[in-house]
């Protein structure tokens, strides 16, 4: 039926009415790029424009769509694409936050909620999930993603396109996901965002590319082009990216949208002039041009010079009609524009308690000594620094529709935990940054920073003095939500202005000092960590923060969040990653040892490992029990361990499972996840898990780009992060 309709709307259309409809637009609100479209009621009503970026309301997107539907000569509705990324308008913790939850569940429901509200809101179409796999937390943009692992990354991209798209597209309830940024956008050099990727295919396809390819078997209905280029030729003009691999060996059959003005920038990557990117991208296997307007502007003369042919623009226009067929729009423009049911909608109670749910799950504690944590209900609490009564900040970046005026504090959490019980008195103490010219950037950015100015030792020796009437200290630091995200990279990652300074100072008061991190990344900690008695990761924990961390701090909840991005000592460590290869020469911590491959001045361990979390409670593991030492090649193996809660609390605990290959015809990671649990336990209950391995688990691309396992040796680890764990023998025969 759809084929058929396509092809008969096809016929009817002109050249200039199908270049329109792999036109992107951006209307109003929020401009992510340095483009803003111009003679936008008029280019709709031409016909050319296929969708529109940045309009959302059902009010202001009904608007757009009357002119699409009553006023061209096709009356072909428009697809309305926005970042919502998490949440719409209830706000979710970061991506990177969500990841740490290791809860498929919390974050398919995250993306669920998120498209109930943006398809109540005009919106068709999110450019989510981000899949990138990020090995380096310079890179801003590494909080948009869930981290450093293929296979857990691979998990949250399929329950992320799921929630978002349902079962059924078609509903007035379900938004189209494009999963970005294709591809190895989070492998940029250096961190630095944009930046080139060049990268061995092996590599590629073991350890970058298993994200994006689950989320193409999930049924994603898009994909971004990624600004980077990779080995040399940009991702939005690489026909061997987006036709040999994306469609040709995984079968895509969505279309494939660029991202902002990436077209038009691969002239200044050196690919040639307007006229020569436009081929190139077409070309490529590109459908839609993002706000760029090359494609409008050059396709026909393309054509007449023969560098592309009508078949390719063909093929691109009816990706974009399929995508708005499946999407229900041709049924009904107006799917999505029904105001009753925004209203309705909108951070409904139940989606709040998700969100401070869901965020209290993400939460990482990274240590508690002297049982730091929870805090009593009693007595003064110095609540001190720049994140402690902010509410900008806590909806963090690419928060797309979030209203940050409704995100609750830290100081208002806290409150809300403790009634009168509790006196929170509170002081800034250091701004996040005293950098001018960073200031300016950040607020010119929506950052709307509290410049304190004056001197931070005037703001340091008042925040002591506060300390000095407490009985304890929550020192609320991190970065502010510009300081992470798009074109946001550090080349430090410490805690950034005079934070450390003040955190310094608080500790020579003597008294219990906790710290609540938020950030968009990993970061260099290693003064707090031998210095706090506590630390626990909140990064942007949105809409709920405030009340999600007092539920944490005061124990109405025991954190279960584990790290899914290694946290270095040392920023020169980077790329540091738990999934790394064997050397030649592994240095095995004799300190004398010289020619072995490590640092003079840092070790080469991580400051907490991926996998890494505790409880208020505690786990012990007992010894990992195989069902079989043989694995044949048509067999399964069960891995049986126990796990006890032996502290005082009941909590949940996230048990991972770790597989390394001994002897390959490639070199292989020193150990890589194939499987997790998150269980619940009672104080003093034991548990038996199961995790079931069969020879797919094993399998890798070996140098042939062939996925097969090899028979051979193995080990499986199982434990609480990737570093503790117990290991045990088996062999993959070869038949
Ligand atoms: O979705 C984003 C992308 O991640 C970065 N550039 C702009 C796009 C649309 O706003």
């Amino acid at each position: 039926k759809m084929d058929k309709f396509i092809a008969d709307l096809m016929q009817k259309m002109t050249l200039e009415e199908k270049i329109g409809q792999l036109n992107m637009i951006t209307v109003g609100f929020d401009v992510t790029g340095p483009v803003v479209s111009k003679d936008v009621d008029a280019s709709i009503r031409r016909g050319n424009v296929g969708s529109v970026l940045n309009t959302f309301t059902p009010t202001a997107a009904r608007k757009l769509q009357e002119m699409a539907v009553k006023e061209t000569r096709l009356h072909i509705p428009l697809i309305f694409g926005y970042d919502v990324i998490h949440g719409h308008r209830t706000i979710f913790p970061i991506a990177l936050g969500l990841a740490s939850s290791w809860d498929l569940t919390a974050m398919e429901r995250s993306a669920r909620i998120a498209a109930e509200e943006a398809s109540a809101d005009g919106i068709n179409w999110v450019y989510s999930p981000m899949v990138d796999i990020a090995r380096d937390p310079r890179w801003g943009r590494i909080s948009e993603g869930s981290g450093e692992d293929p296979y857990l990354g691979s998990q949250i991209a399929r329950v992320m396109v799921h929630g978002y798209q349902g079962d059924d597209l078609k509903k007035n309830n379900t938004v189209m996901a494009c999963v970005k940024h294709f591809a190895l956008y989070g492998a940029a050099e250096a961190g630095r965002d944009y930046n080139t990727t060049d990268m061995s295919l092996v590599r590629m396809y073991n350890e970058y590319l298993p994200p994006y390819k689950a989320a193409v078997e999930a049924g994603a209905g898009s994909m971004m082009s990624s600004f980077n280029d990779i080995n040399g030729v940009p991702a939005t003009g690489n026909k061997w990216l987006m036709t040999d691999l994306l469609r040709t060996q995984w079968g895509f059959n969505g279309f494939v949208a660029t991202d902002y003005t990436a077209i038009n920038e691969m002239t200044a990557h050196g690919m040639g002039n307007d006229a020569q990117v436009s081929a190139l991208a077409l070309n490529a296997g590109i459908d839609q041009d993002m706000v760029g307007e090359i494609f409008l502007r050059n396709l026909a003369q393309n054509l007449k010079d023969g560098t592309v042919k009508q078949e390719q623009i063909d093929v691109a226009c009816r990706r974009i009609l399929e995508a708005k067929w499946k999407l229900g729009l041709f049924q009904d423009p107006y799917l999505y524009t029904n105001e009753k049911r925004a209203k309705q909608t909108m951070m409904k109670k139940e989606f709040i308690a998700d969100a401070r749910d869901i965020a209290r799950k993400s939460m990482v504690l990274l240590k508690n000594s002297n049982n730091a944590l929870p805090l009593k209900k009693t007595g003064t609490i110095a609540l001190i620094g720049p994140l402690a009564t902010r509410q900008r900040d806590m909806i963090g970046s690419w928060s797309g529709a979030g209203d940050w005026k409704q995100a609750v504090s830290l100081e208002q959490g806290m409150k809300n935990a403790v009634g009168s019980s509790v006196k929170i008195v509170t002081a800034q103490g250091a701004n996040f940054t005293d950098d001018e010219q960073m200031i300016a950037r950040l607020n010119a950015h929506g950052g709307e920073l509290n410049v304190d100015k004056r001197s931070s030792e005037t703001m340091i020796q008042e925040a002591v003095q506060v300390a000095q009437g407490a009985d304890v200290i929550v020192a609320a630091v991190g970065e502010s939500q510009g300081m992470t995200g798009e074109a946001a990279s550090r080349a430090d990652i410490g805690l950034p202005g005079q934070q450390l300074e003040l955190l310094k100072a608080l500790k020579k008061t003597g008294k219990p000092l906790v710290i609540v991190l938020m950030s968009g990344r990993p970061m260099t900690l290693p003064w707090e960590d031998k210095n706090a008695d506590a630390i626990l990761e909140t990064w942007f924990a949105g809409s709920q923060a405030g009340n999600a961390i007092a539920d944490v701090l005061f124990g109405a909840y025991n954190p279960s969040g584990k790290l899914t991005a290694t946290f270095p000592q040392h920023v020169g460590q980077i790329p540091l990653y738990y999934n790394h290869k064997m050397t030649g020469r592994p240095y095995a911590g004799v300190a004398l040892d010289k020619y072995k491959s490590r640092y003079m001045d840092v070790s080469n361990d991580p400051l907490y490992p991926f996998g890494y979390g505790l409880s208020y409670t505690t786990f012990q593991y007992g010894k990992p029990e195989l069902s079989t030492s043989s694995l044949p090649m048509n067999g399964t193996l069960d891995v049986k361990v126990t796990v006890r809660n032996t502290g005082n609390y009941d909590g949940e605990e996230v048990a991972q499972l770790y597989v390394r290959d001994m002897v390959g015809s490639i070199t292989r990671p020193v150990k890589e996840l194939k499987g997790f649990q998150k269980v619940m336990l009672k104080k003093g209950e034991s548990r038996t898990l199961t995790f079931r391995l069969t020879p797919e688990d094993l399998k890798f691309y070996n140098a042939d780009l062939k996925f097969a396992a090899e028979p051979g040796d193995f080990q499986v680890m199982v434990g609480g992060n990737s570093r503790d764990v117990q290991m045990v023998p088996f062999t993959l025969t070869a038949q």
